[in-house]
């Protein structure tokens, strides 16, 4: 194990076209030619011929990831622009439960004046962990800092996960789990959540005797419903012989206290947080976790030295200077969440989850298509965009009207 250094003189140094049978390396691919290179790549000095071997590409791939399937990720705003015919500001896209009111204005202003965006980023987001520190009354010491909640989550699965250790998920939930899980070679054993979307902690606690999986993902509140997990079922995953990664990615809309500071008392909890939903940053890509000491430091290793780029480190520590308007445009998604559940109730159709996050699950009853009342809401003018996560719901986040990030009300 370990790292080999091989000295060499690199004007002696030269490449050879490895000659490989394709039974000697287990290759099985359908195709027997090499693609061509994109016109505008560069040319290669070593000559490829057309039949000189069945080696395909994807015969480097790790046999896993072979057969992953990919992550389906949302459309970007200018696809979505071009294909409803419809100027990106005359939409509401709110199909990945981003914040629609955008951030604080701090934000513009500490982007439009970044002074160093040719020189790396602090490898500690030390600014970032000193303000983070601050806003929660946790050390910087037990805070990491990433591109994103969905780059620690891959993150942690790498420091923890042999290929074939087992996950444990509580579907229906975020979906990430599942997909890093699959990148990072591990089995995802289901317990899936009762009707009203609670956890099964019986069939948790029987999983955990049985398969033994290494860690378990829990959100609250939980994408896609909204419900939430209370301290005694939390304490009782606890005591099981797991490490516990709880998702807090929309605890700000719930009221409720995060559990950031429960990492100093219990050495198997990681908690998750994100800039992407309260600050309105998911563009840029921040995310940050709460870890106990003895968990932290292998992250620590283990991360990319520059994972938060100089700009979202910026933006995030300029949101964060701005708590009044972060507060506001909580409240308002709020009490829009409760207006929204009110008349979604009135809809014959529809049977709205109560939400302690900033969307409402709808399921669509009646034999009336979810999908279809997706893209006739996308039809409307100001339309509150839907998302079917689940063949027979509707999924909706809401705001009163077209306000934006430069409303004076906020
Ligand atoms: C439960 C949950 N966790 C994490 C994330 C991703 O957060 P980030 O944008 O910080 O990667 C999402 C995004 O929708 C989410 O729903």
């Amino acid at each position: 194990m370990g790292v080999t250094d091989f000295f060499c003189n690199t004007s002696s140094l030269c490449l050879h076209r490895p000659k490989l049978s394709p039974d000697c390396c287990g290759l099985r691919g359908s195709r027997t030619t090499f693609m061509p290179p994109p016109a505008a790549s560069t040319s290669s000095s070593v000559p490829v011929k057309e039949d000189d071997c069945s080696l395909t590409g994807d015969s480097f791939i790790r046999p896993h990831l072979r057969k992953l399937s990919p992550y389906q990720p949302i459309l970007p705003f200018e696809v979505l622009s071009t294909r409803l015919g419809r100027k990106p500001e005359d939409i509401v896209k709110l199909d990945a439960n981003e914040n629609p009111y955008g951030p604080p204005p701090e934000v513009f202003e500490a982007l439009g004046s970044m002074r160093f965006p040719y020189i790396y980023p602090d490898p500690e987001s030390r600014r970032l962990r000193a303000a983070l520190a601050e806003d929660s009354g946790l050390e910087s010491d037990y805070i990491l800092a990433g591109c994103g909640a969905d780059e620690l989550i891959d993150l942690i699965m790498r420091c923890v996960l042999e290929p074939g250790d087992k996950i444990l998920d509580c579907p229906p939930t975020f979906t990430m789990y599942e997909f890093d899980a699959g990148v990072n070679g591990a089995v995802v054993i289901k317990v899936p959540r009762k009707s009203d979307f609670s956890l099964d902690v019986k069939r948790i606690i029987e999983v955990v005797e049985q398969e033994k999986p290494k860690c378990i993902f829990l959100t609250s509140p939980n994408n896609p419903d909204g419900s939430i997990i209370n301290d005694d079922t939390l304490l009782e995953i606890l005591n099981l012989p797991i490490l516990v990664v709880l998702d807090e990615a929309y605890i700000e809309f719930s009221g409720l206290e995060s559990r950031l500071r429960w990492v100093k008392k219990f050495e198997n909890l990681i908690v998750l947080r994100t800039f992407s939903k309260r600050a309105a940053l998911a563009g840029l890509r921040v995310g940050y976790g709460a870890f106990p000491l003895s968990i932290i430091e292998y992250l620590w290793r283990a991360k990319q030295p520059y994972n938060v780029s100089v700009a979202a480190e910026l933006a995030a520590c300029a949101a964060l200077q701005n708590p009044d308007y972060l507060e506001n445009v909580k409240v308002a998604l709020v009490q829009e969440r409760e207006r929204l559940f009110k008349l979604l109730k009135e809809v014959p159709f529809l049977n709205p989850y109560p939400s302690y996050s900033n969307f409402i699950l709808c399921e669509v009853t009646s034999g009336v298509d979810a999908k279809k009342l997706k893209f006739q809401s996308l039809s409307r003018p100001f339309a509150v965009l839907g998302k079917h996560t689940l063949q027979e719901f509707l999924h909706f986040t809401g705001r009163p009207c077209q306000k934006r990030c430069d409303d004076s009300s906020l």
